[in-house]
C-alpha cells in the first residue's frame, strides 16, 4: 500500500468497523452536526449522547436556539463544562440568523469566521455536511496522522502544526467527495478513538498498519511529539452556601471573564477569613464546614472548601445575587461541582454535630 491508498482504506474501514449509529450521524443537517461537534470538542461521546438529545428537544433548530435566553442555554449545558462553548454556541446561532439568513455557511472558510468554530471543527462540519475536501486535525486525528506519516516534528511549534495541516490535506480523498469525505473524516476520528489510542495502540488490527511509519518503527506511542507542556496552577476557593429561614439559597451570576463565567454560583472567597467576614454578625448564624474537594479544570486545580451557613436574617448584600427557592436551583446553569454539592448535601441539617455556632 502507498500513501495515496490511505483515503480508500480509511473509507472502507469506517464503513465496516467505524461508528455509524451515533445520534448525530445519518443526517446532513448542519445544525445537528455543528451542535454535536461543539459538544464533542472536549467531551466524550458517552456523555454527549444525553446532552445532545436533551438539547435538541429544547432547541430543535438554530432559530429556536438563537431566540432563547443565554441562561436557558447555560442551564442545559450545566455539567458539560467548558462553558465558553455554550456562550459561543448561542452567539453563533444569533449570527447564523442575523448574518446568514438562518442557514449555516457551506464552506469551512466561512464557518471558521463564526464564534466557537476553529479550523478543525469547521473542517468537520464542512466535510460531514457538504462533502467539502478539507482536512480536520483534532487531538485524535493528529495522533493517527503523525503516526501514519512518521511526523516527528515538535507540534508545540506553529510552523510544524502548519506543515501537518498541509500533509493532512494531501491525504484527502479525490473522488466522489460527497460520499467519501464524510466517511473519511469520521473514519480518522473513529481510528483515533479506538485502535490508534494514545497508549497501547492495536496496530495488528489497524487498516493502516501496512503504511504506518510509527507502527513499522515499533514505537507508535512516541507520536505525536509535543515538548511544551501546559503549565498547571492551583487555586483555593471558599464557597459560601447560605440558606435563609425559608430554605432559600443565595446564588449569583459569575462575572465574565473568569471561572464559571455566566453561571450561577455561591459567593466565592479567596480565604476562610474573607468568607467569615461576609457573614452577618448577629450572633445567631450557624456554619458548618463540608469536606473540601478538588475540581480539575484544564489549566488549574480548584481546591474547593464549601461552608454551609444558616442565616437568621435575610438582609445580606453579596453582589451579585439573590435568594433562590429550593425548587428553582435545579433549572439554573450551575457549575458541575456546585450542582453536585447541592444535590448531595441539600437535606443535610445545618445543626449537625460539629457545626460551629457563631
Ligand atoms: N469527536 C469529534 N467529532 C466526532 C464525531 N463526529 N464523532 C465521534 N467523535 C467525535
Amino acid at each position: 500500500m502507498v500513501l495515496k491508498d490511505i483515503a480508500t482504506c480509511v473509507v472502507r474501514w469506517q464503513q465496516a468497523c467505524g461508528r455509524n449509529d451515533l445520534p448525530w450521524q445519518n443526517t446532513r443537517d448542519p445544525y445537528r452536526i455543528w451542535l454535536s461537534e461543539i459538544m464533542l470538542q472536549q467531551t466524550q461521546v458517552v456523555t454527549v449522547r444525553d446532552y445532545f438529545s436533551r438539547f435538541l428537544q429544547r432547541f430543535p433548530d438554530v432559530a429556536t436556539l438563537a431566540a432563547a435566553p443565554l441562561d436557558d442555554v447555560l442551564a442545559l449545558w450545566s455539567g458539560l463544562g467548558y462553558y465558553s462553548r455554550a456562550r459561543n454556541l448561542h452567539r453563533c446561532a444569533t449570527l447564523v440568523m442575523n448574518l446568514h439568513g438562518g442557514a449555516f455557511p457551506k464552506s469551512a472558510a466561512v464557518l471558521q469566521t463564526l464564534p466557537g468554530i476553529g479550523r478543525s471543527t469547521a473542517g468537520a462540519i464542512a466535510a460531514l455536511c457538504f462533502g467539502e475536501r478539507v482536512a480536520i486535525l483534532d487531538g485524535n486525528v493528529r495522533r493517527v496522522l503523525t503516526r501514519v506519516l512518521g511526523f516527528d516534528a515538535d507540534l508545540s511549534i506553529t510552523a510544524h502544526q502548519q506543515a501537518l495541516w498541509e500533509q493532512a490535506s494531501l491525504l484527502l480523498p479525490k473522488r466522489d467527495l460527497r460520499n467519501t469525505m464524510p466517511r473519511y473524516t469520521q473514519g480518522l476520528m473513529d481510528l483515533g478513538a479506538s485502535l490508534c489510542s494514545a497508549r497501547k495502540p492495536a496496530c495488528t488490527e489497524c487498516p493502516l498498519a501496512m503504511v504506518c511509519v510509527a507502527s513499522k518503527l515499533g514505537q507508535p506511542e512516541r507520536y505525536p511529539v509535543k515538548t511544551r507542556k501546559l503549565k498547571r496552577s492551583a487555586q483555593s476557593l471558599w464557597l459560601l452556601w447560605a440558606q435563609n429561614r425559608d430554605g432559600n439559597i443565595w446564588l449569583g451570576k459569575r462575572p465574565v471573564p473568569g471561572v464559571w463565567a455566566g453561571l450561577y454560583c455561591f459567593p466565592l472567597f479567596d480565604s476562610r477569613d474573607a468568607l467569615d467576614a461576609a457573614i452577618p454578625d448577629n450572633g445567631h448564624s450557624k456554619s458548618h464546614d463540608l469536606p473540601p474537594f478538588v475540581h480539575v479544570l484544564t489549566h488549574k486545580d480548584l481546591h474547593l472548601h464549601p461552608v454551609q451557613v444558616q442565616l437568621t436574617k435575610s438582609d445580606v448584600n453579596w453582589e451579585p445575587g439573590s435568594w433562590i427557592a429550593a425548587d428553582a436551583w435545579p433549572d439554573l446553569g450551575l457549575p458541575a461541582p456546585v450542582r453536585k454539592l447541592l444535590g448531595r448535601h441539600w437535606l443535610a441539617d445545618l445543626a449537625v454535630p460539629g457545626a460551629v455556632s457563631r
